[in-house]
């Protein structure tokens, strides 16, 4: 199983972006992490982080014939990209949407995201682990569709 794991914008920041909120981990770290569990589940697994809105769009229509599944956090355009949304639906690869924060404890623009429809499920809350658990998901998904 190949499993592209998408990262928006600002989480190249990730250690020292709002501790608080978005844990002490650089995505180096949570990349380390991800990849440790993706061993032992004999799956590969490609990270990918811009800040760029059409980089994202660009990946996702390349994974296309190229991986199975995307796990995506697609930080701020979360709530705003109709154009993420649209290429997960275009190349029909099936997306599991993860976030550190829950997005539905914090500012009522969180609450929505445009992404999460175009999406099998949404994992929000879990800090580094949210990466985790939605790796086992996008692979159990997988291993049973
Ligand atoms: C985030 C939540 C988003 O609202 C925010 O813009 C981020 C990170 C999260 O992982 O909690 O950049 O996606």
């Amino acid at each position: 199983m190949k499993i592209l794991v998408l990262n928006g914008p600002n989480l190249n920041l990730l250690g020292t972006r709002e501790p608080d909120k978005y844990g002490t981990q650089t995505l180096a770290d949570i990349e380390t992490f991800v990849k440790d569990e993706a061993s032992k589940l004999n799956v590969e697994v490609t990270f990918y982080q811009s800040n760029v809105e059409g980089e994202l769009v660009n990946k996702i229509q390349e994974a296309k014939g190229n991986f199975d599944g995307i796990v995506m956090n697609p930080a701020a355009y979360t709530h705003t990209s109709v154009a993420i949304r649209d290429a997960i639906l275009a190349v029909n690869i099936p997306t599991v949407e993860i976030h550190l924060s829950n997005i539905h404890t914090r500012e009522e623009f969180r609450k929505i995201s445009l992404t999460a429809p175009a999406c099998i499920g949404q994992i929000t809350g879990f800090g580094a682990n949210s990466y985790k658990l939605g790796l086992i998901a996008i692979n159990n998904y997988l291993l049973q569709n």
